[in-house]
């Protein structure tokens, strides 16, 4: 009984969701009525944010348990892709061995309470730095040339900048981010050029769920009916380790270590949590 009723939240959860999402796509409206026409994609931003400051601390609650101890381990300089209004960052416990945080986050509305929520992870504005951009080398190597971080090329622009020296990352932090990116085998190939070598991956990504008949029909469904349209771009069926997999293997062969576990196989909301480890250069 009490597994049937797990089975029926699993499958509804979508719900409460879909309304606040639908109620605040109405608030956008009614506060710019003309912005869907002007600015289609800063309309979807704040309509998102009003979703996510109101559902992302309850969203954040219902995380695998898994990432704790991750990203308890984190140190150095790290990279936090999509952190959204910062609710995961309580989970860098550990504040004093991490070097700096760099978090590319696109919803610009959101940016305010993901500043608080650093502050209150023992974060402060000199350790969690905010880049307001997506998850590509267009959008954070900018930032990096800004700070000193990532030297130009000869010819001046980030653009010239040289494979090698984009590798500065000791971490990269991917938290129910690349459900929702456009092009995730693009974004991942930037990722994994800002990650060094030995540097580590640390994934908490909702998945497509080839374990379970009833959780597969039940992405299918929530996918036909507008889930991405009403959460953001968010995607249920990606396999996202694969697409890690594929890039490493182009780029390097493959990781030197991977070390993901899938949690709630049976959910539609199953995870792939854990920690995919870039192999270290060759010495020439
Ligand atoms: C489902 S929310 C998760 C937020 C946060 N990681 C958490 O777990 O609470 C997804 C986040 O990814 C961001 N996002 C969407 N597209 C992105 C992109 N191309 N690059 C970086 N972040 C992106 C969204 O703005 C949003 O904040």
């Amino acid at each position: 009984m009490a597994s049937l009723l797990a089975c029926v939240i699993d499958v509804l959860f979508p719900v409460p969701f879909f309304a606040v999402s639908i109620f605040y796509f109405a608030v956008a409206f009614v506060k710019n009525p003309l912005l869907p026409l002007t600015n289609f994609a800063s309309f979807k931003e704040k309509a998102f944010a009003g979703l996510w400051l109101t559902l992302g601390g309850i969203s954040a609650d219902q995380t695998p348990a898994e990432l704790d101890g991750l990203l308890a381990s984190s140190k150095g300089l790290i990279l936090d892709v999509g952190p959204g209004s910062g609710d995961q960052l309580r989970r860098f416990s550990n504040p004093q061995n991490i070097t700096a945080i760099y978090g590319v986050e696109p919803g610009v509305t959101m940016h305010d309470k993901l500043r608080e929520s650093a502050r209150k992870a023992g974060l402060g504005d000199d350790k969690y730095r905010i880049i307001g951009g997506t998850a590509d080398l267009e959008s954070i190597v900018p930032a990096l040339v800004k700070d000193g971080l990532v030297k130009t090329g000869e010819t001046g622009g980030p653009a010239a900048a040289e494979e090698d020296d984009l590798a500065i990352f000791d971490e990269i932090v991917c938290v129910r981010v690349l459900c929702g990116v456009p092009d995730q085998e693009a974004s991942v190939a930037d990722l994994y050029a800002l990650l060094k070598p030995g540097g580590r991956f640390v994934l908490c990504e909702h998945v497509l769920n080839g374990h379970s008949w009833a959780a597969d029909q039940a992405q299918k469904f929530w996918m036909a009916v507008g889930w991405q349209a009403l959460m953001g771009g968010c995607d249920l069926r990606r396999d996202t380790v694969q697409t890690f997999l594929n890039v490493a293997k182009e780029k390097d062969g493959g990781f030197a270590k991977v070390e993901m576990n899938q949690v709630d196989a049976h959910s539609m909301l199953t995870h792939v949590v854990g920690v995919l480890t870039k192999k270290q250069k060759k010495k020439r």
